[in-house]
């Protein structure tokens, strides 16, 4: 039972390629941009202001093929593609939270986009939580920070 996936919208970013969008230790994922929602789908909109935050899942259109292990940009060891956030995936799927700013008819501008300009957008789902954050467990990536902030410190 499988779907072909229509785009509901676009994102539109400051970014143009891959390179342009900060990876690594630090990181800082506060660029604003607007998810331009396609005019039929705008009704879908209806109530979403109440949000503060949102998932948007998106397709990394602009990515080839996939790697079951790969290295990722905060550490130096190979990590499964299900244990990372990798753009080279089975399924080319992105999964974002971005932070709602305002909605202007049917375009949602936003805080927090990592995608490049022209991204399709697949759908979108408020934020909600419930996962208590003591009870998170951050894997591989508390490893690396770990590493990585000893080595800062010498
Ligand atoms: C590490 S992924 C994480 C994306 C998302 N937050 C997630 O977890 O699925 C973010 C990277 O994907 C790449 N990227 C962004 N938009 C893309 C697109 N439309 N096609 C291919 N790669 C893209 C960029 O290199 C960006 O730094």
């Amino acid at each position: 039972m499988l779907f072909t996936p229509t785009p509901i919208g676009f994102v539109r970013s400051q970014y143009q390629q891959t390179a342009d969008i900060p990876k690594g230790f630090g990181a800082r994922h506060d660029a604003e941009g607007v998810l331009e929602i396609k005019p039929e789908f705008e009704a879908g909109l209806t109530d979403i202001e109440g949000f503060s935050h949102l998932f948007v899942i998106w397709m990394f259109d602009r990515s080839e093929g996939f790697e079951l292990l790969g290295t990722p940009p905060i550490d130096d060891r190979p990590h499964g593609v299900f244990a990372t956030r990798s753009p080279r995936r089975p399924n080319p799927i992105g999964l974002s939270v971005v932070e709602l700013l305002r909605r202007e008819d049917c375009r949602l501008r936003v805080r927090g986009v990592d995608m490049l300009d022209g991204t399709p957008i697949l759908d979108i789902k408020p934020y909600l939580s419930s996962v208590p954050a003591d009870t998170l467990r951050r894997g591989w990536v508390a490893d690396a920070e770990k590493r990585h902030s000893t080595r800062s410190d010498r």
